[in-house]
């Protein structure tokens, strides 16, 4: 069965994604939905508890807001404290982002463990972006906000990255809308070259389980029937996100 959460206004919580900084709701609002979505998330054995700094959130989010150059972005406010808190409390050694544009996507995973809103200490975090000038320009964002450290942007394929990566993934993040043709059909073809190296209980974020639910079918019925321990769709925003424990 597929479990969700849906927040009430999604459909009516839009955002500029050339003025991806602009407020959209009161902080109470945003904090409630965010909160709502974790609940969820304990509640189907994703997450072990809810609970996460706010204030090092606060710090992490007006550092980016002040050195990232970000052209555009489909990362709402409510996503990127979502993406956040669960980095935050699911505290992953190893994690990699797969398709990070200018790497907004990434710093939102990445950011709870480098920069000045880190709340733990993490081995390395990676952000594959197969168009060199996208990873570049990343890799400047994240050097701005975190210039020592295990936070890096690699340029390369995200297939082929993550079937040639050493060691245990903790946390893998997909958001690659696929070249050559492959569109978002990569999601499921970056999965299952990780998951011979996730061990039980990592966890796997799939941005765009709303928008792109038709291009994401076999991904989604790969994730909602047995292959994964648990699988939830939090529909915070129109976009959505998959999120599910190995
Ligand atoms: C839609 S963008 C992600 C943007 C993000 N959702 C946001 O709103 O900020 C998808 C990115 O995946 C990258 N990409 C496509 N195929 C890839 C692959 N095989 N490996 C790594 N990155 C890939 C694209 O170059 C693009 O920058």
């Amino acid at each position: 069965m597929t479990q969700q959460y849906r927040a009430d206004d999604w459909e009516e919580y839009r955002m500029n994604t050339r003025e991806p900084f602009v407020e959209l709701e009161s902080l109470e609002r945003e904090l409630a939905v965010v909160d709502e979505a974790l609940e969820t998330l304990v509640n189907a054995g994703v997450l072990p508890h809810r609970d996460y700094d706010h204030a090092a959130f606060d710090a992490h989010r007006r550092a980016v807001r002040g050195c990232f150059e970000i052209p555009w972005t489909a990362i709402s406010p409510r996503m990127e404290r979502i993406l956040w808190a669960i980095n935050a409390i699911a505290r992953p050694k190893r994690m990699i982002a797969a398709g990070i544009f200018c790497g907004f996507t990434f710093i939102s995973n990445a950011g709870a463990g480098v920069g000045p809103g880190a709340v733990y200490r993490p081995e390395d975090l990676v952000g594959v972006e197969v168009k060199a000038d996208e990873a570049e320009r990343a890799r400047r964002n994240v050097e701005a906000l975190a210039p020592r450290g295990p936070a890096r942007s690699v340029a390369a394929d995200a297939v082929d990255f993550v079937a040639e990566y050493c060691g245990p993934i903790d946390l893998l993040y997909l958001d690659a809308d696929g070249d050559r043709g492959r569109g978002k059909g990569i999601y499921l073809e970056i999965l299952e070259a990780a998951l011979p190296m996730m061990p039980p209980g990592s966890l796997v974020l799939a941005h765009n389980s709303v928008n792109c639910a038709d291009r994401l079918q076999d991904y989604l019925s790969f994730v909602r029937d047995d292959a994964m321990a648990a699988s939830v769709n939090v529909i915070v925003d129109p976009e959505g996100l998959e999120v599910s424990v190995v």
